[in-house]
């Protein structure tokens, strides 16, 4: 399969998720071995077991039936496998895939280049569907559902659309931020995979398919404590997983065993509970700078010195899945763990009123 290659996943795009451990964007290297231990089939790929059993389905129906399935969406936080899956879909499906991203369509003129060049089949995998330019969605959309495009020839009055037809393809999105897709685009997706943070047991056994591909030795116990801190996400899993590497054999050892990982995590800055520096210094600047909120999404983001976006999709959802902090229609607030995870005492005892989580809530949504 050509999508293969890591050349073809190096599309720009912004890794959000490298800045939070390495405090640097993702290298060269760095995509090369992701891309040598993403999982190539359906059945290679460990958790997510509800959106996996719904794609194959999918998939295997369009098999039969021999034709294209319809449009998926995959949604979900940084890391968790949405290029992994588009590029499985294309393997499964046994049909090439056209790589490209949202921020790549400025104009609708880029996008009609791309579907006019579509083969019969073909996967077109937009990543970060949801920064792609207005008037290249509407092009997108009504070409996922007609399967033609007009391209304008000439300018002013006497412009002319000449309606193209195309051959039936299949897109597949990827977006980190599902909520911004225009609800026209979103409805022209026959499946939505949301995809969920991972247990331990599953980060667990990507661990050892991992070390198993990079030929590193590790204990059952040190699998275990890269997997319980590595924040749900395989892609940090995998990371810390060569952190711990390089701290064995800086000190001699050949075997990830406990010990290495304790000492490694401990160095990258990743706390008992998987936290690392960026989801710290929110609920830091939240506790101390703030009192513990509620506070708006862009004065924390300053507060922290990152990119709201940054906040909101890479340290927000998973400190707000853990409890540790609460989206509130004022902004955003500190639980009471999230205090004591920080060693301090909230300065209220109980949960005031607005501090209900959205929708149990009437009013507005803050933003
Ligand atoms: N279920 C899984 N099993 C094994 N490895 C996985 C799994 N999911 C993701 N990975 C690994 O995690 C890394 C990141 O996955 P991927 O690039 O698919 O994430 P993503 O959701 O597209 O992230 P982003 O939003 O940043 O683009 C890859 O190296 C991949 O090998
Ligand atoms: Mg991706």
């Amino acid at each position: 399969m050509s999508a293969d290659g890591p050349d073809r996943a190096g599309d720009g795009s912004v890794d959000a998720t490298a800045r939070v451990v390495d405090g640097a964007a993702a290298t060269d290297e760095e995509r090369q071995v992701e891309a040598a231990l993403r999982p190539r089939r359906l059945a290679e790929f460990p958790g997510q077991q509800r959106v996996r059993d719904q794609l194959g389905l999918v998939l295997e129906a369009a098999r039969r039936r021999q034709a294209p399935p319809d449009h998926v969406l995959l949604s979900g936080p940084p890391g968790l496998g949405k290029t992994t899956l588009a590029m499985i879909i294309s393997a499964e499906l046994e049909q090439p895939m056209r790589i490209t991203s949202g921020p790549a369509i400025q104009h609708a003129g880029d996008l009609a280049a791309v579907l006019s060049s579509l083969v019969e089949g073909e996967v077109l995998f937009v990543d970060e569907i949801h920064r792609m330019a207005r008037p290249a969605e509407e092009l997108l959309y009504l070409a996922m559902e007609d399967f033609r495009v007009d391209v304008i020839v000439g300018k002013g009055p006497g412009a002319t659309a000449i309606p193209l037809e195309l051959p039936p393809f299949t897109v597949v999105g990827a977006t980190t931020r599902a909520g911004l897709l225009p609800a026209p685009l979103r409805d022209r997706f026959g499946f939505t995979g949301h995809l969920d943070y991972y247990s331990t047991e599953d980060l667990q056994r990507i661990l050892v398919r991992s070390a198993g591909l990079l030929e590193i030795e590790a204990t059952r116990d040190g699998i275990y404590e890269i997997a319980s801190r590595s924040r749900g996400t395989p892609r940090i899993a995998n990371r810390l997983l060569r952190r711990v590497r390089d701290w064995a054999q800086v000190h001699g050892q050949h075997i990830v065993d406990h010990e290495a990982a304790l000492a490694a995590l401990e160095l990258f800055d990743v706390d008992q509970q998987g936290l690392d520096r960026l989801d710290r210094a929110v609920l830091e600047a939240l506790c101390k700078r703030f009192g513990g909120g509620p506070v708006g999404l862009g004065t924390l983001a300053v507060a922290v010195g990152e990119e709201p976006d940054t906040v909101e999709t890479v340290a927000e959802p998973y400190l707000v899945r853990e409890g540790y902090i609460v989206r509130t229609p004022r902004g955003r607030s500190a639980s009471r763990t999230a205090w004591e995870h920080l060693g301090l005492t909230p300065p209220h005892p109980g949960v005031a009123q607005d501090q209900l989580p959205i929708g149990e809530q009437p009013g507005r949504l803050d933003h």
